[in-house]
């Protein structure tokens, strides 16, 4: 089956031999997301599913901007008619029940009183860089809250709640709550396991072969899950690769092939042998050298010491939590992903299996623990994304990524 997400890239990214992608494949599969993940109707408030799906779907057109926030969308409903949606577009910028209360027309501005907010997270009862969304709730006399999640973030946790009570706003959690774990699994990873949500990523070939014996750079997959990729990478807050593949692949470790922000790179140099005129140390991105023997910061490249014979992971995640970095994708080789895989540090897998073929060569990671969440295609690749068994955010069938 096609996910929505590889089909949007193979539409955008057509190599020019490639058949044209149908638009109406596109809607088919939108409407697929909206009816997978249709729960059974609220008894206590008919049609608030159909509502929290509009305000996550508005939420998640944040994604790869709101973070380190959480992605977020809000809808005002009276009497069965949307009046006011909103999303929070970009970290520093207005949240989402701001957004919406912003947008209602003049004209219906006096009705606010007597509508319902549909919001997927707890809003926000402290100042950070925008003003508590609660009391702003307050101040414009929302007559119930509709909320999917909790928000773990210390701050909030449970204020938002408080806040809307003490004022007498009817308040409902839990609509739709798995769905919004799932699309904001890396913020709720962070606070709640204080560590970046982590996913694995690699490409094999049919045979289940990950490079050359030699260990030399080979192409696996489609220019179309190549962009796929740097999609995703837009969407993390860091990207890390082990010393040999930095050496051998000479990678640039950014999103070239879609528009969006640029995750921190990270790369093992042990004993900092890399060469300076590798593409890691180019000014494409902040980037981080782990090393056993420096720790300084030269422009955007940060040496940062740690103790090899110490948990090395450990020690990354803790700083890329000290960083406020909410998401980390690993991008191998095969000595680094296995060392995640081993010690049960990862969430997602998403594995590519190209179309190229090897005899002989070094073998793909051997992924244990988990629980398949799905299958596509694109450009003539198989992506087959896993899941954690012991991940607390469990994918919903139709979601996207
Ligand atoms: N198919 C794919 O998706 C894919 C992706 C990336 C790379 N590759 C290919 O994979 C090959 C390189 O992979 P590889 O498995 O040989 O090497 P690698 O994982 O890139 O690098 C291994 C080195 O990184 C450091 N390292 C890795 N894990 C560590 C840990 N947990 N703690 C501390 N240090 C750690 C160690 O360096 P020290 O020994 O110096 O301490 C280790 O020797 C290349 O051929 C590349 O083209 C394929």
């Amino acid at each position: 089956m096609l996910h929505r997400s590889t089909v949007l890239i193979a539409k955008q990214y057509r190599a020019p031999s490639e058949p044209r992608k149908s638009h109406i494949l596109v809607h088919v599969l939108n409407n697929h997301y909206f009816s997978a993940v249709a729960n059974p109707p609220n008894q206590k408030n008919p049609g608030s599913d159909v509502f929290m799906k509009r305000a996550l779907e508005l939420a998640s057109r944040s994604a790869g901007n709101a973070s380190p926030n959480p992605m977020v969308g809000a809808v005002l409903v009276h009497n069965g008619r949307i009046i006011g949606e909103g999303f929070h577009k970009e970290h520093g910028l207005a949240h989402a029940e701001v957004n919406c209360l912003d947008n209602v027309s003049e004209a219906d501005k006096q009705l606010i009183p007597e509508s319902t907010m549909y919001v997927n997270l707890e809003p926000c009862a402290h100042h950070g860089k925008t003003p508590p969304c609660a009391l702003r709730l307050v101040q414009e006399k929302v007559k119930e809250v509709i909320i999917a999640n909790a928000d773990p973030f210390e701050e909030v946790d449970g204020k938002g709640f408080e806040i809307l009570k003490s004022h007498h706003i009817h308040t409902e959690q839990g609509i739709m709550e798995k769905e919004g774990l799932w699309l904001n699994r890396r913020f709720f990873c962070f606070h709640q396991s204080k560590r970046p949500y982590i996913v694995l990523k690699w490409a094999q070939t049919a045979e289940g072969y990950f490079a050359p014996l030699d260990r030399s750079r080979y192409q696996i997959t489609s220019i179309n899950s190549r962009q796929l990729l740097h999609k995703w990478r837009t969407e993390e807050s860091a990207i890390l690769v082990g010393y040999q593949t930095a050496l051998n692949d000479n990678p640039e470790l950014t999103a070239r092939m879609y528009s969006g922000r640029q995750p921190l790179r990270i790369v093992f140099d042990r004993t900092l042998q890399l060469p300076l005129t590798h593409n890691v140390f180019n000014n494409a991105a902040p980037t981080w050298i782990v090393n056993d023997r420096l720790d300084k910061e030269e422009g955007n490249v940060r040496y940062v010491q740690i103790l090899f014979n110490k948990n090395p992971l450990t020690q990354i995640l803790e700083k890329l939590y000290e960083s406020n970095k909410l998401s980390l994708i690993v991008e191998g080789g095969a000595v680094l992903l296995e060392s995640f895989i081993r010690e049960g540090l990862w969430d997602e897998a998403r594995v590519f299996t190209g179309q190229a073929s090897m005899t002989e060569g070094v073998h793909a990671p051997l992924l244990t623990g988990f629980k398949k969440a799905f299958e596509s295609e694109l450009g003539g690749d198989t992506l087959n994304v896993y899941v954690n068994k012991a991940s607390k955010y469990k994918y919903i069938t139709g979601m996207e990524l």
